[in-house]
């Protein structure tokens, strides 16, 4: 049976108190969500996915007041962030409660935390009232699903069980998942880059971030992440030209608007005006290149600041992972 999309929170709610997994929009992608304290939730969870088990899951909550059913210990640097951050994309890696699962920590001793700030996640969230796991709503390794029929795309033949729904919230207003700040100890590290730049953890907390984005701790760092089937090609802006050139198949672009384009044939896939409108289109425009069989995708990097990190990010990892899945 397919799975059933709706808009309604309270049958999102009593799916999730039924141990049944909803796919639902946050401000950043759509997640894959379960009852955190359900392990044979949370093991669907990873098996919709295909996701090795050793890897780790975000644990959404509805407040930062519940963050110590959760963590053993906030960092006071950390709870700045919590405070000035959340709901939003931040997710902060602290040293987990005792009582947390294992299968939603890897085994880990800490536990990845976030307050989402989509009105119909914090409203599920409210009404269950506890800590939901979500990882991206994806099959493993693939792009991030940022509207309902990106969902169903990846995991329609794959949510089954009669208990399982979409929740529908329009498409993801910014469109690359959390940052994620490790947070075990005096020294705040960026783990994931996202819309919450280095530079405002910086700010806020007077620390200085070890940046160690591409560390082992976390799938989505690795590098054969994020993929298309279409071959990715990142170029600066200067080196377009060069690169238009040597190509051959069916080429798609994405590109800042402001980006002088040389002579050659494209389809162009997304034309963001600046580097938030660029995290917002990506994944949507890296999905319309497979639908539409294109062989390349030029992506022209944006500047690097603001949200335009992440996005570099992004795209350098999706043209690493370089073969067609
Ligand atoms: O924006 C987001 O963060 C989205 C939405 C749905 O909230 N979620 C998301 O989840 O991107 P996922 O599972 O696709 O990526 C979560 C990342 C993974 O790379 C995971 O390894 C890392 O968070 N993570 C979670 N718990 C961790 C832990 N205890 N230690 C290290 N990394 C952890
Ligand atoms: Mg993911």
């Amino acid at each position: 049976m397919a799975i059933r999309a709706t808009t309604d929170v309270g049958d999102a709610v009593a799916a999730l108190r039924d141990g049944g997994l909803v796919a639902l929009p946050t401000e950043t992608v759509y997640g894959l969500a379960g009852d955190a304290r359900n392990q044979p939730a949370v093991a669907r969870i990873f098996a919709a996915k295909g996701r090795p088990l050793t890897h780790p899951v975000i644990v959404h909550l509805p407040d930062a007041d519940v963050l110590d059913r959760w963590a053993a210990f906030v960092p006071p640097w950390a709870q700045l962030l919590a405070d000035a951050f959340w709901p939003g994309p931040l997710t902060l890696i602290v040293p987990r409660a005792p009582g947390v699962l294992d299968t939603v920590t890897g085994g880990q001793p800490t536990v990845g935390l976030r307050v989402p700030a989509h009105p119909l996640a914090l409203e599920v969230l409210r009404a269950f009232g506890d800590g939901l796991a979500a990882p991206s709503a994806n099959r493993y390794g693939r792009v991030s699903p940022t509207t309902v029929e990106h969902v169903l795309a990846e995991l329609g033949d794959v949510l089954e069980d009669d208990r399982d729904v979409v929740l529908d919230g329009g498409r993801c207003g910014v469109g690359v998942e959390s940052t994620i700040i490790g947070a075990w100890d005096d020294t705040p590290r960026l783990l994931r880059a996202g819309a919450v730049t280095a530079e405002q953890v910086i700010e806020l907390t007077g620390r200085d971030v070890s940046r160690v984005d591409g560390g082992v701790r976390a799938p989505g760092t690795t590098a054969a992440h994020y993929a298309p089937a279409a071959r990715v090609m990142c170029v600066e802006v200067d080196a377009l030209s060069a690169t238009v050139g040597t190509l051959a198949g069916r080429v798609g672009l994405i590109a800042l608007s402001t980006v002088p384009l040389p002579d050659f044939e494209h389809v162009r896939l997304a034309t963001p005006a600046d580097a938030d409108e660029y995290a917002f289109a990506l994944y949507a425009a890296l999905r319309a290149a497979d639908d539409a069989g294109l062989d390349v995708v030029i992506a022209v990097l944006p500047p690097d600041s603001g949200v335009g990190h992440a996005v570099r990010d992004r795209v350098q990892r999706a043209a690493t992972a370089g073969v067609r899945a």
